[in-house]
Formats: C-alpha cells, structure tokens, sequence
C-alpha cells in the first residue's frame, strides 16, 4: 500500500475504529464458537464490547499457521474496514525450537552465534504466523535474585547489551520485513526494569538521569538505531512516575533524543496498574496518562477500549494523538506486507518442512555449545574419560524439562535426555540414579499456593528423599566418577519468580554432600536461569559446567561437551555472588574511598565473605590453557583523534583446540565524576589450533573513553587511564596511558 492509502483508510476510520487498532487482547477469543463465550470467558474483566472485540488491531501469543489463519479469517469476516490483525507472541528463546534461554545466549560472546539463533526462531515463528515479537529483553541486569535476569542478553554490562540489542535486532527483522523469516522486533522493557530495588520483580526503580544514561539506556538506544520496529515500556516505576505514562522518558527521551519512530506498546494490563501505583486516579485518567506520554497500543487492560472514545468527547484534540498512534499501526501492517495478504508468512507446508527439520536442530547444538561456561575444572576431570564407569545422578539426568520458563511453544518431543545420550554413546559403562527431585514438593507447594493454586501432598516425602539418596549412594559406589545434572526448577526462574535465597534447593545440597563423603571425583552439570550461590558446595565439586537452560539440543550439547568432542567457550555475563547478601554485585563498579584492604577494619567490606564476586564477570575455562603475556601498547599518550593499539600475546599451551574470548578493559583513573573499576570496551572470540600462539590487537579510540559528566554531556576528559587484557575481568594484564587534547 502506498503512504496516501493508508492516509486514506485512516481517513475512513470511526474513532471506534481507531481506537481499535490501540487495543491488544488474547486471540483466543476469535477460535469460540460461542459468541457469548468471548465475553464471558478470558475476556471478562477487560469488559470488552463485542463490537470493540472486532476492531481491535492485535493479537497476543497465537501461533501456528492453522490457528493463525482461522483467527484471522473469523476477525475479518466481521470487521467493516478489513484491516487484518497483527500477531504478536513471546518468543523468547525460540518457538518449536528451544535454544538456551538469552542469558545463555549472551554467554556465547559470539555475535554470529546469537544471530544465527535468531535467524531460525525468526524463520520459524514467520511461517507459524507470528508478525512482532517481544524480544529481546535488553535490560541491564544486576541482581541475581531479580527472576527476569534469565531473560537479559547483555546480563550486566551495557556494551555487550548494545552490540546483541543490534545483533538480534536486525536478525529479526532484516533488511525488508515483507521476506519470508523476517518478523518486527519489540524491544523491551523500557526502561531500567533490570534495577528494580532489592531484585524484587515490578518493584521501585529509582536512579539518577546519569547513571540511567551511562548503563540502562545504551541498550535500548543501540535497539532503535538498529531499527525496532517496537519497545514495550515496563513495569516499573521511574523516579516516581511509572513508565508506561513517563513523558519524559517515552517523549523527550524515547521520541525526541532517540528519535525513535515506532509503536509503543505497553507491558501486559501496565495502563491499569498505574492505578495501583498510587499515580492515575481511576481508569479513565489512567488511559488520560498513557495516550499522553504517547503509548500506541495498550496490552490487555481493556483501558483504552474503555476510556478513549470518552476523553476523546470530552476533547477532540485527543484525535490527534490516536490518529499518529494508528498510522504507526497501519504503517507496521504495511510493512509487513498484511493489507495484501493478511496471513503474512504463514505456511503450513513450510511448517511440516522447517520446523524442527534436522539441520536447524545440528546447528542449535553447535550454538548451544558456544553457551556454557566451564566454572571449576580441577585436576582436568573434564573432559570424561570413556574407559571409566561414570555414574549419572540427579533429577536433570533424565529430563527433558531443560527449555527454561518462557519456552510455551517449544516442541519436547526432540528434547532427549542426558541418560538417553549416554548411554547410546557409552553403553553400559553408564549407571543412573536419580537421587532426589529438583525442589521437594513443600518447596513447590510453596510456590503454588502463593499463587493460589491447588497444593500436592506427597506422603512420606522425607522417606522418599532418604531412599533416593541411598539409591544414589549405591550406584556412585560402583563408579569411578559422579556426574551430577542439578539446578533451579522452572518455576525459580523468570517472571514473577525473585528470590532471596539464591543457593540450589537444600534436598539437592544434601545429596552432594552425602556423595561427596565417598571421595570419588564428581561434576556437577548445572540448570539454571540466574547465578546462583556456589559457596557452600563448590569445594565438594571437581568440575562445575554451567549450561543454563540449554533448551532442545541441550542434552546432546552437554553429553558431547563433557565426553570432549567439543571445548566449552562461554563466558558469563553476570558475575556470581558468593552469596545472596552480596547482591547486586557487578564488575563494573566504583571504588568508594575506602576500597577494601586486607588487614583494615574502616574499609569497604563485609566481615563474613569477600568483597569480590565468587566467580567474575568474563570469567569461563576451557580444556584448553591460556596464557596471555606481552601486553603492548604501541603509544603511550594519545591526542583526541588518535588511536593507541593495545596487543597481546596469547598461548594454548593444551593439546586441545578451542575458542577463546580476549578483552578489553579500561579505568578512566580520575574523572569530574568517579568512573568505575573497569569497563569492558571490546572484546574478540579467536580460534586456536592446540599449541597455537596468536598476537590479538584492539584499537582504543576516544569514543570509549566517553562516559556522562554532571552536566550530562557525553565526553572525554584528558587524563590517565589503565588498559586491561585478559580472559576475564579480574586476571588481566595492564598498564598506563595518556588522553591529551593537545
Ligand atoms: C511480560 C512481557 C511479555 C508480556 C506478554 C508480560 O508479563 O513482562 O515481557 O512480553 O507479558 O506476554
């Protein structure tokens, strides 16, 4: 369609109908066949007209292209000015296809990796008749006991959410949405939602402007200049105004300095719950609030179906604002091609060929590979040896629940289980206990009936756990090496799911410290969607492999790594914290004018752990050994258009080959306003051959010596700076150079 068409149909629209187009609800209520049922079932509480019902503008999480077109077709068949619906879903980390949550995904430090993942969950998700997705998550993300953090690409450090916020937008959307495989990307959530106080998920956020710009916002800006097509606010608060109806961050930020053109879209009921927090009155200045700030779409509270056409009666000027809103829309529409065929991409015969077709699914174990990060590798117990007897414990050995939380559409069928592999590979060599359950069921009961759901009652459960643990003790007897697949249970993970004892369950400590008292050498395969607290049980362990949520090929990806046909890579991009008292904890920090001293009482510390972090961020082992030497800096003082070339000398001093992520830090060592310890400033993933010896270089331009100042100018001062090089954030090697604006 042509801008004047569009102009024109726009011109055609009732405000009943415009409105329309700012209202997302559940598609499901266009698959019953009761007329009534729709507003009596899912739908009751946004108190939806049916009339309403039939010019809304979009869908939330209906996918596959059966159920795509019905839903479609049942809408246009009752809507005056057929102007087809847009289909937007969650596809966090995949959609039949599960890859490893994007926590994992960032731990890759391999952008064509990332890209590539993207690239096949888009592809599937096209043909399955999705049009947006909510992905991805970039908010920067502090505090492991915050249950999103699972979600977050870039974890805590604001370059890396801005090279994947690009990575995985423009992956999504290419260079013409129309082309098959390609859907609108919606970036979330605006803004800081990462930073909620004490990890506590919709809680207060509260920081100053400099701060937001110098780590929130770099992701979320990287995202619109990579060309969003979306952003979803969040659910928080922002210096006391909730973001869904911020002006300053959705008009003057957003649109104005970021000049950010798409739709904005609120989080699911966010309109409505400004009520709650205490700033919007009652519904109707609820949706006064949000048309205001500039939301274009409301996400299922039923708020601007409900309320616009009133204040639109009460001030026609309001037509203005729902009129640039609907253009947004139909512009999205158009470029998704819809207005000529309203099912987009769908294709169910592409669907019986692509989804899960056996290439996607050998690529997703190469990516899923690149994901896990080597923790603790004492005496080299990994990789396996195959001639020995390996005894397989725990409830994650034979699960096929390893898709992480946000996986819905995911098809398990392919899941395999880590016992399968095994024993393919190995035979009767492998033994298998379970040991115990991921979380008792009190544990669970817990959960549940917070929610208010209906509890389980397992009798004897401490019985049960006895004898599986004496079970477990037996098998590892007759075994030369433990191998433990542990972690979180699902529902510990992602939305909703904070927690403020971030150790594994205490029925899965128990079993390892009973396995530990038979002296046998013992890995521990680690699930999970946060970092967790090791502290107590990592002297037990000889080996600990970090795989998250590692989603379909996960089991294959794992059983492979450890038996060694494959080297670990990964680096984590949240530091652990040696406890949950320590949290937030994040590299990139400032000093405080009492930095910690051994043998100092006034010093900035606690008395009962470390100041550090118990594993860093940046930090990952291979079965290879790295040793970095000769760091070389080609000047030592550079002017503001100048570049200095830092290079180091890097060693694989194994038989092993493998991949290795160098990086690049910098200290700006006295500044108008304190800068941080370090800041990663680039980084580069290189292959070498076993024995290889490599000279890697990076460049450092005055561009990542800027940071904001009190004014809030983006610059760089002159001064002396420190450069660091390593495998990780605390083993580097430095030295010193000069910013002169001579
Ligand atoms: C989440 C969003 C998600 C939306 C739609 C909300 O609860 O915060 O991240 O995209 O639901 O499912």
């Amino acid at each position: 369609m042509k801008y004047k068409e569009i102009i024109e149909l726009l011109n055609k629209m009732t405000i009943e109908e415009k409105i329309g187009q700012m209202v997302q609800i559940g598609g499901d209520v266009f698959l019953s066949d009761d007329t009534n049922g729709m507003l009596t079932g899912p739908l009751k509480n946004l108190h939806l007209s049916k009339k309403m019902v039939y010019h809304v503008g979009s869908v939330l999480n209906i996918i596959g292209a059966e159920k795509v077109k019905k839903v479609q077709d049942e809408y246009l068949s009752k809507s005056r000015l057929k102007i087809p619906l847009l289909f937007m879903d969650d596809i966090i980390n995949g959609y039949k296809i599960a890859f490893p949550i994007p926590i994992a995904q960032g731990c890759s430090w391999n952008t064509k990796a990332i890209q590539k993942m993207t690239e096949i969950s888009s592809m599937e998700s096209s043909i399955a008749g999705a049009n947006v997705n909510f992905s991805p998550m970039v908010d920067l993300s502090r505090d492991a006991r915050w249950g999103r953090v699972m979600e977050s690409i870039g974890g805590e450090d604001p370059l890396l959410g801005e090279i994947y916020a690009k990575t995985v937008v423009k992956a999504y959307q290419g260079k013409n949405l129309s082309e098959i495989g390609k859907i609108a990307s919606c970036v979330k959530h605006i803004a800081a939602y990462g930073a909620v106080e004490a990890g506590r998920d919709y809680n207060t956020v509260d920081m100053s402007e400099r701060e937001f710009r110098q780590y929130y916002l770099p992701a979320y800006k990287a995202a619109i200049e990579a060309g969003a097509e979306m952003l979803m606010t969040s659910f928080n608060i922002l210096n006391g105004i909730p973001s869904t109806v911020n002006q300053w961050l959705i008009q003057e930020v957003i649109r104005k300095e970021l000049g950010f053109k798409g739709i904005i879209i609120s989080d699911y009921g966010a309109i409505e719950e400004t009520i709650a927090h205490g700033y919007s009155a009652n519904e109707k200045e609820a949706a006064k609030n949000a048309i205001n700030a500039g939301i274009d779409i409301d996400m299922m509270s039923g708020i601007y179906a409900n309320y616009l056409k009133d204040l639109y009666l009460e001030n026609q000027e309001i037509e203005n604002k729902v009129n640039e809103s609907v253009l947004r829309i139909l512009t999205l529409k158009n470029k998704l091609g819809l207005f000529e065929n309203p099912y987009g991409n769908t294709n169910e015969v592409k669907e019986n060929t692509y989804l899960m077709n056996s290439k996607n699914l050998e690529k997703a174990k190469e990516l899923t590979q690149e994901t896990f990060v080597l923790l603790k590798n004492k005496n080299r117990v990994l990789p396996l040896k195959t001639n020995k007897k390996i005894a397989l414990i725990g409830p994650y050995i034979d699960n096929i629940g390893i898709t992480g939380s946000w996986s819905m559409f995911s098809d398990r069928t392919k899941n395999g289980t880590i016992l399968d592999i095994f024993k393919e590979i190995m035979g009767s060599q492998v033994l298998y206990a379970k040991g115990c359950e991921i979380l008792r069921q009190e544990e669970i009961n817990k959960i549940l009936s917070a929610e208010g759901l209906p509890m389980v009652h397992v009798e004897n459960e401490s019985q049960k756990e006895q004898d599986m643990i004496a079970s477990a003790i037996q098998t590892a007897k007759k075994a030369d090496v433990i191998v433990l697949a542990l972690g979180e249970h699902y529902r510990q993970t992602g939305e909703a799911c904070s927690r403020s004892n971030i150790s594994l369950p205490e029925n899965q400590i128990q079993l390892i410290n009973k396995l530990y008292a038979l002296s046998k050498p013992m890995v521990l395969i680690l699930f999970n969607g946060r970092p967790v607290q090791l502290s107590t049980i990592e002297e037990k362990l000889d080996g600990i492999l970090e795989v998250w949520f590692p989603g379909t090929t996960g089991a294959k990806a794992i059983t492979e790594m450890i038996l060694g046909e494959n080297n670990p890579s990964g680096k984590l991009t949240m530091s652990f914290p040696q406890n949950v008292g320590q949290c937030p904890v994040y590299y990139n920090h400032y000093n405080t004018g009492r930095p910690h001293h051994k043998n100092l009482r006034y010093v900035s510390r606690y008395q009962d752990i470390p100041t550090e972090s118990f594993y860093p961020f940046g930090y990952g082992l291979s079965y290879c050994d790295f040793k970095y030497t000769e760091l070389y800096l080609n000047k030592h003082k550079m002017n503001k258009n100048e570049t200095i070339t830092v290079s180091v000398k890097i060693e694989n001093q194994s038989d092993y080959a493998g991949y290795e992520v160098i990086q690049l830090y910098i200290q700006d060592l006295y500044g108008s306003v304190v800068r941080p310890i370090k800041e990663l400033k680039a980084f580069k993933k290189e292959y070498f051959k076993p024995h290889e010896i490599k000279y890697v270089d990076f460049d450092i331009d005055i561009h990542m010596l800027k940071f904001w100042n009190e004014k809030l100018e983006f610059v760089a001062e002159s001064g002396e700076f420190k450069v660091f090089v390593g495998g990780d954030s605390v083993n580097v090697l430095e030295d010193k150079f000069e910013l002169d604006f001579y």
